[in-house]
């Protein structure tokens, strides 16, 4: 494994035939010989790009861009804008980290749509200038902070199906959204297009397309208002691993559909996306060390005099990261975890009843309720795979419990990707800002460079 070491992030290069569970392995044969054992994590870069790509071939029409929130780690955030992704920011500091990585300010979409006026006038001094709303509260909050905003309206959604519900907070009814348009009208504020989110972890792809078919009615609405839309949002939900019930492209299937039948190829409608999970959950693989062990004997019956088996003891595992810090998902995004064991058992070992804490000394810091593993000692490590979605970007050091830290990796097939891509993506950005220059002298229009970013 060769580490390199750009000035935007570190990875460490994937000899070719390893994968990223070899690098959980030596760094936990690197721990064995100390007593330092701290949770850690294993992410995987190019899972990312492979998601990217997959991406770009099951959902052709729309650009991603991907929801900060979710996880706001620079080596993410640097490896989605090398591959030419937007971004879909919050908040000013999410603002900040994507334009550190020098993302052009036409990439970003302020999608929160209730927002410190402070933080509206620091995205319109920093060009950012698509922004969400669903209220007339916060329309007037823009025409008075922002001199150049785009605005799209966000609708809600029957997201009674998704795992975390988000039209019980935002987005407009249909009713009301004829009345903010009116509005937006008469403040002379540029609304360029509609948005939504079907809840995070979708269950039901329907709702996607009943959202596109809101979305189009919306568009309509505009149309008759004088408004004339070019921009659809359809948000996230997608799932980020392959475990889930509804697969990434059951759920294309309904889109690409829906999309050709609202909003066809030809209507000059740009259609973008806001996927977080997506992105990034099958790219983090936790390691947490067993620190604490109870064994808990089952009070005996007469009747249970013969029991030897599993069923004559609890055992209760405390590991190194907890519901304050990684596996605050569990209490925040509704996860369910289960961990696959480092040392594989023996085809006869025993199983036992469990559970697993967190470090912390809130009883309120359990990790698994039950789940059945063999008797292991301290010291032994758990491995929870799928950790790369809502896990990092919220957890605390409660307790002084300090964050794991994060092992980046990537197959050098997959940076030569990268490479190639961006290759692509320079020659197409020289290309159309060739054509733009051609087009803006016709027009005696002047402009400036696209800026460019690299790794
Ligand atoms: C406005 C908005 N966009 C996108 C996302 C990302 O959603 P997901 O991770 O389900 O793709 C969220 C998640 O809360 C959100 O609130």
């Amino acid at each position: 494994m060769t580490s390199l070491t750009g000035s935007d992030f570190d990875f460490a290069f994937l000899e070719e035939g390893f994968c990223a569970r070899d690098i959980v392995e030596q760094k936990i044969n690197e721990s064995s010989l100390s007593d330092d054992k701290d949770a850690f994590y294993v992410a995987d870069l190019g899972d990312v790009l492979k998601k990217h790509l997959r991406w770009l071939r099951v959902l052709p029409r729309i650009t991603p861009f991907y929801a900060v929130k979710c996880n706001d780690s620079r080596a993410v955030v640097t490896t989605l804008a090398s591959l030419g992704a937007g971004f879909d920011c919050a908040s000013k500091t999410e603002i900040q980290i994507v334009q550190s990585v020098g993302v052009e300010p036409s990439r970003i979409i302020y999608a929160n749509p209730c927002k410190q006026v402070s933080q509206i006038k620091y995205a319109s001094a920093h060009g950012v200038q698509m922004m969400t709303f669903d209220s007339e509260v916060e329309l007037m909050k823009v025409a008075r902070s922002h001199e150049n905003s785009k605005l799209v309206l966000r609708i809600a959604t029957d997201d009674s199906k998704a795992v975390c519900r988000l039209s019980v907070k935002f987005g407009a009814t249909l009713k009301s959204s004829r009345l903010l348009l009116e509005r937006a009208k008469e403040l002379g504020l540029d609304v360029i297009g509609v948005s939504f989110h079907v809840g995070s972890g979708c269950t039901d792809p329907e709702t996607y397309r009943q959202a596109i078919s809101d979305a189009r009615y919306v568009f309509d609405m505009g149309a008759e208002l004088g408004y004339d839309m070019t921009l659809l949002d359809i948000g996230g939900g997608f799932p980020g691993s392959d475990d889930t019930k509804l697969k990434f492209e059951e759920i294309a299937a309904v889109i690409n559909p829906a999309l050709d039948k609202y909003f066809p190829v030809d209507c000059g409608v740009r259609i973008i996306a806001e996927p977080g999970r997506y992105y990034v959950a099958s790219a983090y693989t936790l390691a947490v060390n067993i620190i604490a062990k109870k064994v808990i004997m089952k009070e005996q019956s007469a009747s249970d005099e013969e029991e030897d088996g599993a069923n004559d003891r609890t055992l209760m595992y405390y590991v190194n990261d907890g519901v304050y810090g990684s596996f605050n998902c569990i209490l925040y995004d509704h996860a369910h975890v289960l961990p696959t064991l480092h040392k594989k058992p023996k085809p006869d070992e025993r199983m036992y009843p469990c559970s697993i804490w967190g470090p912390t000394c809130d009883g309120l810091d359990r990790i698994v309720e039950q789940c059945s593993l063999p008797d292991m000692q301290m010291g032994d490590w758990l491995l929870f795979e799928n950790m790369g979605a809502y896990t990092v970007a919220a957890s605390s050091t409660f307790n002084g419990f300090q964050k794991p830290d994060i092992h980046y990796i990537m197959s050098r097939t997959a940076w030569g990707h990268m490479m190639r891509f961006q290759f692509v993506l320079s020659l197409w950005s020289v290309t159309s800002s060739w054509c733009i220059k051609k087009i803006c002298k016709v027009a005696k229009t002047k402009v400036s460079n696209p800026k460019r970013y690299s790794l």
